[in-house]
């Protein structure tokens, strides 16, 4: 059990937060609601208080003999401040401590992680964006906002990350126990998810299990690091959309290979996280396949090209930049001829790419679980042991890897 401090501001993102409580209480956590006294505009103390199992206060000056403005600081292993407004961000920077939630701030020594929340003309006020990089600066992880509807009819960038992907930030900070880094910022990364589906007819397909999980962490994690990030989609069951992330949706190997080739001449580092069918339905039927008198009519497949030995070669040929970081994933099960590692090791000599995230797959491992174990190989020999942790721990730690590679710009 951990203690987790969440700061509400007040913004009307306020009533969202209400499921970021659930999301911690529910995992076992000591969960403490501190509000301002604007967000208490948008939600009430009873609702903090119920869903939370705590007291709930604003002010400095309630339970002074606990000394409650030092105290919750002090005792958190997590601080979520969801929706920092513009205007508690700033007195954040400020080092203001005039309620009770700026003093907490000022005793934490765990992650913080702030949530925005406001319109687009102030989070792209230069005020706004002087604040967020010295939050930055100072070890604070301040994730980046999502587009789209905002109060009233209008739609832009500033909206509140979904409660479900702050809950997922939120756990991987105290997975880490320490803040995310913000070492991707100024790059595009390119990551491919999900499962292709071979068409057979209007009606049918040949695809597979892929959840698109592990891809969409990725994604998640590069963009929260400051990756301007293109998320190239195939077939996914409830992976949760990444705020800040530009998604392209594809269904056939075909289709992502185009995606993938084009858009890879930009791209500082490339993730094939998709599971691609290795075959396709030769001809599709233009009309949905009738059962027959004679049975089944064979299904004969032709081979889908290998989209990420195919980058691979682009990037010697010069069509794709030369530093470009390619990383690809590795499903084994491990069999006669080798373990999964092995089959690992072989499979990056054959691919060729920089970086290969190994998993070990059957039994119930890997596909569409939230959890993932596994091993990052590097082209020059390293092997890393990747343990067992949410999806979004390992997308973290694969990214380490991944920064400590690209080469500074
Ligand atoms: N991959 C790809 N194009 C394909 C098949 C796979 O780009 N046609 C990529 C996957 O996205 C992954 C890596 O290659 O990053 C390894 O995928 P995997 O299915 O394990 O490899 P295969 O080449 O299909 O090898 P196997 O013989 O084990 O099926």
């Amino acid at each position: 059990m951990s203690h987790v401090l969440i700061g509400v501001g007040g913004g009307i993102a306020a009533y969202k937060v209400c499921s970021v409580i659930r999301h911690f209480t529910e995992a076992g956590h000591d969960v403490r609601v501190v509000p301002t006294r604007a967000a208490l505009n948008f939600v009430g103390a009873a609702t903090f208080e119920a869903l939370s199992g705590n007291p709930v206060s604003t002010e400095v000056f309630d339970d002074v003999d606990e000394v409650a403005h030092v105290a919750l600081g002090r005792k958190a292993d997590l601080v979520v401040v969801a929706p920092a407004t513009a205007d508690l961000m700033a007195r954040a920077v400020a080092g203001r401590a005039d309620d009770l939630l700026t003093a907490s701030l000022l005793t934490a020594t765990c992650p913080v992680l702030f949530v925005p929340a406001m319109h687009t003309e102030m989070w792209q006020h230069p005020a706004t964006t002087a604040n967020v990089a010295t939050l930055r600066e100072r070890g604070v992880t301040v994730m980046t906002p999502a587009n789209g509807r905002l109060t009233g009819a209008d739609t832009g960038a500033g909206r509140m990350p979904e409660p479900t992907e702050i809950g997922l930030i939120g756990d991987l900070l105290l997975d880490r126990a320490s803040a995310l880094p913000y070492d991707l910022a100024g790059r595009e990364v390119l990551v491919s998810a999900g499962g292709t589906r071979e068409a057979l007819d209007p009606v049918r397909y040949l695809g597979n299990h892929s959840s698109g999980k592990q891809g969409y962490a990725l994604a998640r994690a590069a963009a929260q690091r400051g990756a301007h990030v293109t998320l190239v989609a195939g077939a996914t069951s409830d992976p949760g959309e990444p705020a800040g992330v530009d998604i392209v949706d594809i269904d056939s190997a075909v289709e992502l290979e185009r995606e993938m080739s084009r858009r890879a001449r930009d791209a500082d580092v490339v993730i094939m996280a998709a599971a691609v069918a290795d075959f396709r339905p030769v001809d599709i039927a233009g009309s949905k396949i009738k059962k027959g008198a004679e049975g089944p009519a064979p299904i004969h497949l032709d081979t889908n090209p290998d989209i990420l030995a195919g980058l691979v070669q682009s990037r010697a040929a010069g069509d794709i930049p030369r530093q470009t970081v390619i990383v690809g994933f590795a499903a084994e099960t491990g069999d006669e001829d080798g373990g999964v590692l092995d089959h690992g090791r072989a499979k990056l000599r054959r691919k060729g790419c920089d970086l290969l995230v190994v998993n070990a797959v059957g039994d119930g491992k890997a596909f569409g679980t939230e959890d993932n174990a596994g091993w990052i190989l590097t082209a020059e020999g390293n092997e890393t042991a990747l343990p067992f942790g949410s999806k979004t721990l390992m997308a973290s730690r694969i990214l380490d890897e991944v920064a400590a590679v690209v080469p500074h710009s």
